[in-house]
């Protein structure tokens, strides 16, 4: 039995969704895997096995998705305290700490989730790491337009003796190249480490006193559970 990733993330979402009672506050997460999630919360509320239920999304893109779905919404401002939320990720270390927004939407994401009672994240195994970072793939960070190259220089400068690299996050080709630009109006610079980031709690605070940095992706200390596809079965425990 070979099951796809998509196949994985679906399982692993369905298995949060169990987490959910009638009457929560809900932060609905963003990304592949939470988007199954979404789906199947409003498939329950459609069928009325769920009710009352109160969505607050951490992306334009979720907003949408949810509302196509008639999941009622509100936002953080409204609602500052959530019962739970669900979400994907981009790694998962031993301590449950994470890396997300290599789909762009960290900021919304650490808002809603950094105020969950429970957060609950969603991945398949191949999300699994010793070291976030260690695989070399990026940790975002969102930062302010305003001379971004110079934020970006003084991000790489941070890390430099562990060989960091700081690169604008962009779209397009060639000509048509220009900087990807968030559901906030702001950039996104990936760092690329060539191993442990070191002390994680130490990185965290250095980036977020470097002015013109709005927020980074390592979301540290903040996940009660992960669930966990792969083609040996779902961990995670259960509600
Ligand atoms: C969105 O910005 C991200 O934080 C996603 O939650 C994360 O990238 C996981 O996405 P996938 O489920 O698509 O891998």
């Amino acid at each position: 039995l070979i099951l796809t990733q998509d196949e994985l993330k679906k399982i692993a979402a369905y298995k949060a969704v169990d987490f959910v009672e009638s009457g929560m506050v809900l932060g609905l997460g963003t990304g592949s895997t939470a988007t199954f999630a979404v789906d199947r919360i409003g498939e329950l509320l459609k069928q009325g096995k769920l009710k009352n239920i109160i969505g607050i999304p951490t992306s334009k893109k979720t907003q949408q998705q949810a509302l196509s779905l008639g999941i009622p919404l509100s936002d953080l401002d409204s609602h500052p305290v959530l019962d739970l939320a669900i979400d994907g990720a981009d790694e998962v270390d031993g301590s449950l700490n994470l890396v997300k927004g290599r789909g762009g939407s960290l900021l919304r994401e650490k808002m809603v989730e950094s105020v969950c009672k429970q957060f609950v994240v969603i991945v398949d195994e191949s999300k699994i790491v010793h070291h976030l970072g260690s695989t070399g793939a990026s940790i975002p960070i969102e930062v302010i337009p305003f001379c971004w190259k110079f934020t970006e220089m003084r991000l790489q400068n941070l890390f430099k003796d562990l060989g960091c690299v700081a690169k604008l996050r962009t779209i397009g080709e060639g000509q048509n190249e220009k900087p990807f630009v968030t559901d906030n109006a702001n950039y996104i610079v990936n760092l690329y480490f060539k191993g442990d980031i070191g002390d994680l709690n130490v990185a965290s605070d250095a980036i977020l006193r470097l002015p013109g940095v709005v927020e980074h992706g390592m979301f540290l200390n903040m996940a009660t559970t992960v669930i966990v596809a792969g083609e040996l079965g779902v961990t995670g425990d259960g509600p």
